[in-house]
């Protein structure tokens, strides 16, 4: 079996039950139904790894050369760093680190090219200064409005054509951010897997050079309209289309 079969087949548990916060807590804090919030708050250990064609997907995205950046760590680690990649991954727990360390060394899997930064990415990427970004993932903390702030601290760092994956849209604190990736001039979607996750290539130089009003998602959708959200999400669409066939 090679190493990324192995690595799915496997799905090793690096992973606190609650990886978002650095404290216990008591079930009854969740808004999730009992069963699922006492999962959550348990001690155990668990793979919340990508799905295995998503994690098949980046294998064939990335080679030697390549440079990549993820937030969070696990499973996506590993096929990162089998790719050999320079890659950045980016996680506050020293437990999943020191895991995936472990697991890399029995498997033979190199990590010489992948830069460990144990800090919640709020704080490491605003002064983070790598360049020309091949592929970025984003699978790091989850609550609202860290996907987004992951995005924004990114998405200039990835160069014109590269890739930006993000997991979990079927959450509404990454279904804002995939809605207004869907609409925006500056991405395309290039994979769908099963709506959870998201690849789009970059098509744009600059993100970040921009105003409000060239931005389909932020002018196509006023406040309090009558319209109802496939609509506006069609006409957004189409207003992307026309202003890149402008170009
Ligand atoms: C869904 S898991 C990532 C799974 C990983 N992509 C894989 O394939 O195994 C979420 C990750 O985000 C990390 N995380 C939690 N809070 C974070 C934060 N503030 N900054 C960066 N990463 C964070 C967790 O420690 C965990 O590694």
């Amino acid at each position: 079996m090679d190493k990324l079969q192995q690595i799915i087949h496997e799905r090793p548990s690096f992973h606190r039950s609650e990886t978002e916060i650095d404290r216990s807590f008591d079930p009854s804090e969740s808004l999730l139904p009992r069963e699922a919030a006492a999962k959550l708050a348990s001690v155990e250990l668990t793979c919340y790894g990508l799905g295995s064609d998503v994690l098949s997907f980046i294998a064939e995205s990335v080679s030697e050369g390549s440079q990549t950046l993820e937030t969070g760590a696990g499973c996506s680690t590993l096929v990162f760093a089998m790719r050999g990649s320079e890659h950045i991954a980016i996680t506050p727990s020293k437990s999943e680190i020191a895991l995936i360390t472990q697991y890399a060394l029995q498997r033979e899997i190199p990590l010489s090219k992948v830069h460990f930064v144990q800090e919640s990415s709020d704080r490491y990427l605003g002064r983070c200064e790598v360049e020309g970004l091949d592929l970025v993932l984003l699978d790091g903390k989850h609550a609202f409005p860290w996907p987004i702030v992951d995005w924004f601290f990114t998405a200039d760092r990835l160069r014109e054509g590269g890739m930006m994956v993000i997991d979990d849209a079927q959450m509404r604190s990454v279904a804002i951010l995939a809605e207004f990736m869907g609409v925006d001039p500056g991405w395309q979607l290039i994979r769908d897997f099963s709506g959870k996750t998201l690849a789009f290539r970059k098509l744009r130089d600059s993100i970040h050079d921009v105003t409000w009003h060239m931005q389909p998602f932020t002018v196509v959708q006023p406040v309090g309209t009558a319209l109802g959200p496939s609509l506006l999400r069609r006409l957004a669409r189409r207003l992307k289309r026309l202003v890149q066939g402008q170009r």
